[in-house]
């Protein structure tokens, strides 16, 4: 048995919030941040928890595969920016929208998370077990960023989307390979300081700025540049396809730079490769959902596409998943 997105849907908040919005803030320019990333805007929700992001796309996906809150059987959300340390966000999303007989857990994957927890979601479904997943996956960014350092804060945005995942004896379709890597030896390169057991909140951990992002983009760059590509050729060649038989590369959107260099290595032209970061920016485990939705809404992807989805994050992790998209065009 083999398991295949049913639905999506994908929402952002509505704030919207361009690079000159820093550049009256920091010391950077639109030009460097749209030169050395691909950002032109982003979106922000100052209010509101992850959860309040995620829901209206659960309710819409439920919706648009004919399903009620009561069906869903498992809840997976892949995040880093959930709601609270505990509960999961799984069960506070169960509770919003009334999902009574699912059971759920969150995933930290960080910019992997959604690659990570479609695969957890597939191989559950195809056990037999489990009957649909509502996978969703997302980050509200803007709550672990600091705002006054210039080399992160311009990097990320809030955002996220939400799949139903399902059975199908179509063996044309569905969730067909994946290559999933993790090397521990990147934390010290891009990590929260504190906040967790080994640095709880303090006054100190505070007035540190150390509940934020921390990155040394450098570095993260040339292995983000080596493990998205890699993956996503292994992924390729594994599975015998050429450029010619990819639809789409749906890859992590953190550096435009990096996509570029993925789709080379692939061997795709720019028009097999969806760009949506001069929009949002990274949204970290919302980027792929957020692609993938809007390519279904916007009527681009048809039944039997090879889509290869490709990440690369915290951790590290990184990873590519194989997908022959199993829904007719929207209507
Ligand atoms: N505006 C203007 N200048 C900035 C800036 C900003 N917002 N942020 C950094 N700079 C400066 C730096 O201070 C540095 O100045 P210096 O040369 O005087 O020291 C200069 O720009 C170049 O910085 P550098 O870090 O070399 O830039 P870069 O080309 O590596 O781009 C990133 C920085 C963060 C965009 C890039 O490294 C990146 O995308 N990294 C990986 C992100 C990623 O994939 N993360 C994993 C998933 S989250």
């Amino acid at each position: 048995m083999r398991a295949t997105i049913t639905a999506i849907a994908h929402h952002v908040p509505e704030a919207v919030f361009d690079n000159h919005w820093f550049e009256s803030r920091l010391d950077t320019t639109d030009e460097w941040i749209q030169s050395r990333t691909g950002i032109r805007e982003r979106h922000f929700a100052f209010e509101g928890g992850l959860s309040d992001i995620l829901v209206p796309s659960a309710l819409e996906a439920l919706s648009r595969r004919g399903l009620r809150p009561e069906d869903v059987e498992l809840i997976i959300v892949a995040t880093v920016t959930g709601d609270r340390v505990f509960p999961s966000t799984a069960s506070i999303i169960q509770n919003k929208i009334g999902a009574v007989n699912a059971w759920g857990f969150d995933l930290a994957g960080a910019c992997s998370g959604f690659l990570y927890a479609l695969i957890t979601a597939a191989k559950m479904v195809e056990s037999g077990t489990i009957k649909n997943v509502l996978l969703c996956s997302g980050d509200k960014m803007s709550a672990i960023t600091n705002f006054e350092d210039r080399s992160t804060c311009v990097l990320f945005g809030d955002g996220g989307g939400c799949l139903v995942i399902e059975p199908t004896d179509d063996n044309s379709i569905g969730i067909i390979d994946y290559v999933l890597k993790m090397d521990g030896r990147g934390e010290p390169h891009l990590h929260q300081k504190a906040g967790g057991s080994l640095r709880p909140p303090s006054i100190e951990t505070v007035t540190n700025r150390e509940h934020f992002v921390y990155q040394d983009g450098k570095t993260v760059f040339k292995s983000a540049v080596i493990g998205m590509a890699d993956a996503s050729h292994e992924i390729m060649v594994r599975n015998g396809l050429e450029a010619k038989d990819i639809a789409w590369l749906i890859p992590h959107q953190a550096n435009l730079r990096i996509i570029d260099a993925t789709a080379q290595r692939m061997g795709l032209t720019k028009d097999k490769v969806m760009v949506n970061i001069d929009r949002y920016g990274n949204t970290t485990a919302g980027t792929i959902p957020i692609c993938i939705s809007e390519l279904y809404e916007q009527r681009k992807i048809q039944k039997g596409d090879a889509l290869v989805l490709s990440s690369f994050g915290a951790g590290y992790t990184w990873g590519a998943i194989l997908v022959r998209w199993g829904l007719e065009k929207m209507q």
